[in-house]
């Protein structure tokens, strides 16, 4: 065990197709965000100090041992101490800082849970596996969200674009050609719980229905992983803008969202769609580097509180 400090950082992430429908057994593609992330530090202390997380942008200091069962960085923490098999609370204080804009949907939660176990492992000098990193923070996402699909932890706690089905190991996938996405906060805070909740009580009355939009959805997603592979971002953005009005028809969408990908495709977005739980939260536009600052200031104009600019390279 090292009695230097141990850092880890996990980045923020968004998901480019197949929200919602990724619930009921779809694929859905999702990339990591690394123009933002959360970072960990475990500082060893004093004996006899316990286990303190000091969480500075969240302005919160939880003392394991007085940490409630569903407080998310004192659960992870408890699961990953347990991982490792260190059963006595060590003296450590883990320290959390996050460029991630919180509850924005770029998976700010996942990403502090996920930098936190990675530096409890470094810490104990151990090598944290994506899959085992991925299982541990999917308990705090629960919290969260009930009961998640698990793409947020597993996109992040894998740092690399996913191929995601539930209940199945994630594939990693490199794009063999790059592209950017300008990502776009409506700055409208809407709990993923209640879109996923209503997505499921419309199902519930309608089966039929959604089973189509659902099989529509995974059509659009296989088609755009083989858009990616071909390199073919004027075909991806298409599909992009085809989910976008699957997801609008799932009941979804909102009147701000379409503001927004309406300019960003008005400004040149080879296409453009709500991104996570909808109604609020992100839009995604696909960028070309000839219309990204055009599109960015459509965004903005089109009530946008913030744009982020990433870029999925082959490289990771
Ligand atoms: O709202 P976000 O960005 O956490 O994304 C949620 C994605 C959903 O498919 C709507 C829910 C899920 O658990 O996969």
């Amino acid at each position: 065990m090292s009695v230097s400090p141990a850092t880890a950082t996990a980045p923020g992430k968004t998901i480019l197709l197949g929200e919602h429908a990724v619930v009921y057994g779809r694929p859905a593609i999702a990339t990591p965000v690394w123009q933002t992330v959360a970072s960990a530090t475990v500082t060893p202390l004093a004996p006899d100090s316990g286990c303190v997380i000091v969480a500075e942008d969240l302005g919160e200091t939880i003392r394991l041992h007085d940490g409630a069962a569903d407080q998310p960085l004192a659960l992870v923490t408890r699961l990953a101490l347990a991982e490792l098999g260190i059963t006595q609370e060590p003296d450590w204080q883990i320290t959390l800082q996050s460029t991630i804009p919180i509850a924005s949907g770029l998976g700010s939660g996942a990403a502090l849970s996920t930098a936190l176990v990675r530096a409890l492992f470094a810490q104990a000098g151990q090598i944290a596996e994506p899959q085992t990193v991925s299982r541990i923070v999917y308990e705090s996402e629960r919290i969260y969200h009930g009961t998640p699909s698990g793409i947020d932890n597993t996109v992040i706690a894998y740092g690399t674009p996913i191929w995601f089905v539930r209940g199945q190991p994630a594939e990693a996938f490199v794009p063999p050609v790059p592209f950017t996405l300008a990502i776009a906060d409506s700055g409208i805070r809407s709990p993923t719980k209640e879109t996923v909740g209503d997505v499921r009580r419309g199902w519930e009355a309608q089966p039929a229905r959604h089973e189509a939009l659902f099989d529509a959805i995974a059509a659009a997603v296989h088609a755009g992983r083989k858009a990616i592979a071909a390199g073919d971002l004027a075909l991806l953005g298409a599909l992009m803008d085809e989910d976008h009005a699957l997801l609008a028809q799932l009941g979804v969408s909102s009147d701000p969202l379409e503001r927004l990908v309406t300019a960003a495709r008005a400004a040149g977005a080879l296409g453009a769609k709500l991104s996570g739980g909808g109604r609020g939260g992100n839009v995604i536009a696909l960028v070309t580097a000839d219309c990204q600052v055009a599109v960015e200031h459509a965004l903005l104009a089109a009530s946008a509180v913030r744009v982020i600019g990433t870029t999925v390279t082959p490289v990771g």
